[in-house]
C-alpha cells in the first residue's frame, strides 16, 4: 500500500527537544531532537535506527507524552498528546516497552499486581481486571503460575513478556518499543520478536520499533527511519533502505554494523570512523557533515532539506541521488 492510501496515526512536524546546558551561556543546549518531521501510518511498523545518542529515546518519550517538546507537538489520531484535556484518553491508546524490563516492574509487587494496577487506574473492577489479565497472559504465553511470582523470580525473557502484556492490555493503537529485546539472550530475542509480530497482527497495532540492531529492524519493520544527531537522515521502505540507500550515513550504518549482511559482503564499505559529534553547536548544516567523506562546503553551512528519492523514500542530503555508493 502506498502512503497516500494509508491513514496517519502519528503526525510529527518540526519537532524539537533541546536540553539546556548549565555551562556555555544562556542559549547553549544539547539539540537532542532537532526539527524532526515524520508520519507513522496505521498498522505499520516504523523502525527507528541510529547510533547511541542520536535522539531516538528522546523522540519516543515525546510521542509517549513523557517528555515535553521544546517546539511543536505530537498529534496522535488527530489529537494533541500535549493537550492536557486529551492526554488521559490518548495515553490509553499508547503502550510502551523499554529495554530493561526489571526496572519497569515494581520489585515488591507480584506480577499479577503489576498488571492489575494500571487497570485500576483506568477504572476496571477487580473482576474485569482479572479476566483481562488472564486473557492477555494467554495471548503472549505467560504461564498463569508466573502471575503470583515477583519480578526477580522470572527470567529476563519472562519479565519482558510481562512488560509487553502490561503495554498491550488496554489494546493501544500504538506501541512504542525502545530496544525491547536488546537485554535478552539471542534465542529469547527471536522468540520475543515473533511474539510481537503475532500480537501486532491480532490487535492491528501500529509499532514504533527502536533499536541499534540492523538485522532486527530489518526483520520487524515496514519502513525505516534513520536518525543521526537529532535529525532524520533518511526514511523509506525497508527493502529500499537496504538495497538503495541514498544517504552517506545510512551507507555507513549498514556497512559498519556487524554482522554485515551477506548482500554487502562483496560491496564497497563505508566504515564509520570517530564518534558522534557534540550536539551543542549552532545546528547549522548537516549533522553528519563532520564524519561524511562526501562532505562539501554547503554541507557545513546549510541544513539539507528532505529530498524525495523514491516513491516513499526521502533523504536529507544535498547530494542524495548523485552519489554512487
Ligand atoms: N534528560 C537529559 N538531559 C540532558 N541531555 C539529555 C537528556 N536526555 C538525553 N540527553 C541527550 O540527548 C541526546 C540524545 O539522547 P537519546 O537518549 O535520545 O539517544 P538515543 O538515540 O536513544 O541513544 P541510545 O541508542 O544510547 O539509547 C544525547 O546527547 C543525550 O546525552
Ligand atoms: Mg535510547
Amino acid at each position: 500500500m502506498s502512503s497516500k492510501e494509508r491513514e496517519v496515526l502519528v503526525q510529527i512536524d518540526h519537532l524539537k527537544k533541546f536540553f539546556p546546558l548549565r555551562k556555555g551561556g544562556k542559549n547553549a543546549a544539547v539539540r537532542a531532537v532537532d526539527d524532526v518531521s515524520i508520519n507513522i501510518y496505521k498498522g505499520e511498523t516504523l523502525g527507528l535506527v541510529g547510533e547511541s545518542g542520536s535522539g531516538k529515546t528522546t523522540l519516543a518519550k515525546m510521542i509517549l507524552g513523557l517528555l515535553p517538546p521544546t517546539e511543536s507537538t505530537v498529534m496522535i489520531d488527530g489529537k494533541d498528546i500535549w493537550n492536557k484535556k486529551e492526554q488521559k484518553e490518548l495515553r490509553k491508546q499508547i503502550g510502551a516497552v523499554f529495554q530493561d524490563p526489571a526496572s519497569s516492574l515494581n520489585p515488591r509487587a507480584t506480577i499479577y499486581r503489576s498488571l492489575e494496577r494500571p487497570l485500576e487506574v483506568h477504572g476496571y473492577s477487580k473482576e474485569e481486571a482479572k479476566k483481562l489479565i488472564y486473557e492477555t497472559a494467554d495471548r503472549i504465553n505467560l504461564g498463569h503460575e508466573l502471575l503470583d511470582r515477583f519480578p526477580h523470580e522470572l527470567s529476563g525473557g519472562q519479565q519482558q513478556r510481562v512488560s509487553i502484556a502490561r503495554a498491550i492490555m488496554l489494546q493501544p493503537q500504538l506501541l512504542v518499543l525502545d530496544e525491547p529485546t536488546s537485554a535478552l539472550d539471542v534465542s529469547v530475542q527471536a522468540q520475543t520478536l515473533n511474539e510481537l509480530l503475532k500480537l501486532q497482527e491480532t490487535y492491528g497495532m501500529t509499532y514504533l520499533f527502536i533499536t541499534h540492531n540492523l538485522s532486527v529492524v530489518r526483520y520487524m519493520s515496514d519502513r525505516i527511519c534513520v536518525m543521526y544527531g537529532g535529525q532524520v537522515m533518511e526514511i523509506g521502505n525497508t527493502a529500499e533502505i537496504y538495497a538503495d540507500f541514498k544517504h552517506p550515513y545510512t551507507f555507513g550504518l549498514i556497512t559498519s554494523a556487524p554482522p554485515i549482511h551477506p548482500s554487502f559482503r562483496n560491496r564497497k564499505k563505508n566504515l564509520l570512523d570517530g564518534e558522534m559529534p557534540s550536539l551543542v553547536g549552532d545546528g547549522k548544516g548537516c549533522a553528519f557533515a563532520s564524519r561524511c567523506k562526501y562532505c562539501q562546503e554547503i554541507c557545513r553551512t546549510q541544513r539539507p532539506e528532505m529530498k524525495q528519492v523514491g516513491e516513499e523514500h526521502f533523504a536529507a542530503c544535498h547530494f542524495a541521488g548523485e552519489i554512487e555508493f
